[in-house]
């Protein structure tokens, strides 16, 4: 059962932490944190919808920041967006560190300001055992401002992994549904369709929470179930492709700015970004190169 810590030494976002020396002359600089993961636990208890939104390099964590974002996820899509891969399964831990770093780069609020910063453990990072997990979780941690990881499903070995993660203070944000990494068993389709594999999504995620999670993204995932993990969970769920029935929501922001060459049919683009750009670039051209040319607009 997850126990949500409330106590006075708790330390939140808002509450800048350091040695307290009493002597003011004397005090240290202050270390102001961002958002702490388990704050989001008190968004949900105050029915205060979280979104969260993708990044995967300093201007697209420099848009999400000034979005407003509680919370910027450097998820293993950046495989596909950023680095042209059919599939998010050839990412690595190198290339999640580096634009993970990147991201972090970008955010230009003052610290306790900043939105919580997840990065996805990619595939092959978590599926070989706990001690693995742990190396690579910690270096994200470590190396990076990230404050927290995010993994997919709830295999008995994937409840091992993020139990240890947890224990070791790694937190840890859940992933069901249609879980990408699992392309090549589950496809991109939508998840849990029957009343058994929804009852199996709804133990799975009790499980989660049970070992500690924070929250728990629900992809693609009917929205009537979703709506009965939200009721059945204290932490927050946050869907994508899972109906309004969540606690919050999480897009990849390459999709919503219509920059992806297609987009998911749960989550349509805003803008059609693409066009737009292509059209700014195409005009900025046919300046250089047309009836501008011998104009001095360098
Ligand atoms: O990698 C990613 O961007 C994700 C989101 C779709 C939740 O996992």
């Amino acid at each position: 059962m997850w126990l949500l810590p409330s106590g006075p030494d708790q330390i939140w976002a808002s509450e800048p932490h350091g040695p307290s020396l009493g002597d003011a002359s004397n005090e240290l600089p202050r270390n102001p944190l961002p958002l702490r993961p388990n704050e989001l636990i008190r968004h949900k208890q105050n029915g205060r919808p979280i979104s969260i939104l993708t990044a995967w390099d300093s201007l697209s964590g420099a848009i999400v920041e000034q979005a407003g974002a509680d919370a910027v996820l450097v998820g293993d899509s950046l495989a596909m967006v950023a680095l042209g891969h059919a599939t998010t399964l050839p990412v690595t831990l190198e290339q999640m560190r580096h634009h993970t770093l990147a991201v972090s780069r970008g955010f230009q609020a003052a610290p306790a300001e900043q939105p919580l910063l997840i990065c996805d453990l990619p595939f092959l990072s978590y599926q070989c055992g706990a001690a693995k997990a742990v190396e690579a979780a910690g270096l994200l941690l470590k190396e990076t401002p990230a404050a927290a990881v995010k993994l997919e499903g709830a295999e008995a070995e994937v409840i091992e992994v993020i139990d240890r993660l947890v224990r070791m203070g790694i937190p840890v944000m859940g992933h069901l549904g249609l879980t990408p990494q699992s392309v090549h068993r589950l496809g991109y389709r939508r998840q849990a369709e029957d009343r058994i594999s929804q009852e199996r999504l709804l133990r799975q995620a009790e499980s989660l929470e049970s070992v500690g999670c924070f929250a728990l993204v629900l992809e693609h995932v009917p929205a009537a179930l979703a709506g009965e993990v939200r009721r059945t969970l204290a932490i927050p769920t946050i869907g994508i492709g899972a109906g309004s029935d969540c606690d919050g929501q999480v897009r990849v922001t390459a999709d919503l700015l219509g920059l992806t060459p297609r987009q998911p049919p749960f989550s349509p683009a805003l803008v059609n970004g693409q066009k737009l750009f292509v059209s700014a670039l195409k005009t900025w051209i046919e300046d250089q190169t047309g009836s501008n040319i011998n104009q001095d607009n360098t």
